[in-house]
């Protein structure tokens, strides 16, 4: 109310009204009434993580407000009642892919010039056990030497898990058993937490060529997960055998051991052929053959690879009856095993004469023979003693009757 009045005393009143006209100079408030700083990774969409409370002290357009979340993020607001939002989950999320976010929440009124505040809140994804282990092939194969030491590590396998901690911490088992009968834990093992294979024992190639199992990755999350993958092991050869000559052996049953060749052969005729065997593989177990020693040199040849001997040329008068011939078997490994035989060969006109030579050539010495010999000493010593003893007799009776003569 303005009053005027004069000196006189006269005066007049008007009502003045003044309106204040709201400026724009108050912030959004934001507040949160509700906030969860972690959710698990498989939660659904639409899983809330905090309510937010908007407030505009000004009124008007000035008051009012837009919510929204600035980036790109799996997130939304969704505006429950007045002034009220919720921040909700708008997809499902993996840990594995990123696992933690910033959301930024920012109100601004509808003033000119705007005000607005951000809030930041910080989510964490737990972890869930939502990946079996992982290996990078479907099928393992290796290889080691045979001969290998006792406990020494053959292979090593690693299965990957993209999980956190528990479920991700992998123990390694074998599982499937198939060596022969007796099983597989007598051969090798796995260390359950490296995926070390170790033998052991020392394989030997030429029983095991190789060895299948079966290795599992099971991780420690709850109920675990985990995966199987098929393992080969091959063992390799080593040149661990020495060629073994199956003919000509050496006699034992008191046979001569000979083999005949007719004087009129012609050059290359088969006299034997040389037989051995290597239990090793491949050029570890190829064989070959050579003269080592011969009575008459150049007279026999031997087939490098087949063993076969065969003459070299016309027998002459002055070769000898009985030829002996040394014959080297050689495996082709690194380095080579070689073993050797000794093969008499003996020259006739005819087979009937050649078997009356025979029995005229001493047969090699052995075990048998060496008996025979000390009987045949035993026996000529007991005849010995008793011819004595017969001389001993005849002398006393000769002895006895000269004295009775005389
Ligand atoms: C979130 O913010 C904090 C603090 O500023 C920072 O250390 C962290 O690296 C941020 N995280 C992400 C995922 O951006």
């Amino acid at each position: 109310e303005v009053h005027a009045e004069d000196y006189g005393g006269l005066f007049d009143r008007a009502k003045v009204e003044i309106t204040i006209t709201d400026l724009n100079d108050n912030a959004p408030e934001l507040t949160v009434t509700f906030l969860t700083n972690s959710i698990k990774e498989n939660s659904p969409a639409g899983t809330v993580i905090a309510i937010l409370n908007v407030e505009d002290q000004d009124s008007g357009i000035n008051g009012e407000v837009t919510c929204l979340i600035p980036q790109i993020l799996p997130f939304q607001l969704k505006k429950s009642t007045d002034n009220f939002y919720s921040l909700v989950t708008a997809d499902s999320l993996d840990r594995e892919q990123r696992e933690s976010y910033n959301i930024t929440v920012s109100v601004t009124d509808h003033g000119t010039p705007p005000l607005s505040t951000a809030m930041v809140i910080a989510l964490h994804i737990i972890d869930t056990n939502d990946n079996p282990p992982h290996f990078s092939k479907s099928v393992y194969s290796s290889y080691f030497m045979e001969n290998n030491q006792r406990g020494a590590s053959v292979f090593s396998i690693t299965a990957n898990d993209p999980d956190w901690e528990e479920n991700a911490r992998i123990t390694y088992s074998i599982t499937k058993k198939d060596i022969n009968d007796s099983s597989l834990s007598s051969y090798i093992s796995i260390n359950s937490e490296t995926g070390i294979i170790y033998a052991l024992r020392s394989f030997d190639y030429e029983e095991f060529q190789e060895i299948n199992f079966q290795v599992k990755a099971q991780d420690g999350g709850s109920p675990p997960f985990s995966s199987s993958v098929s393992v080969t092991l091959f063992i390799l050869d080593q040149n661990d055998n020495a060629p073994e000559i199956l003919y000509p052996s050496v006699p034992t049953d008191g046979s001569t051991g000979v083999e005949l060749a007719p004087r009129s052969s012609e050059p290359g005729y088969l006299v034997t052929k040389v037989v051995a065997v290597d239990a090793d593989s491949g050029q570890n177990g190829w064989l070959s053959y050579q003269l080592l020693k011969a009575t008459e040199p150049g007279l026999f040849s031997i087939g490098l690879h087949t063993g076969e001997i065969r003459t070299a040329r016309f027998f002459l008068d002055k070769d000898a009856l009985k030829q002996s011939l040394v014959v080297l078997v050689k495996d082709n490994g690194q380095p080579p095993l070689s073993a050797s035989v000794m093969v008499t060969v003996v020259l006739a006109d005819s087979i009937p004469e050649s078997l009356s030579d025979i029995s005229s050539i001493s047969a090699p010495a052995d075990p048998q023979s060496d008996l025979t010999f000390y009987l045949v000493v035993a026996v000529a010593f007991v005849s010995c003693l008793f011819f004595t003893f017969l001389l001993v007799l005849l002398a006393i009776r000769l002895h006895r009757w000269r004295t009775s003569q005389l």
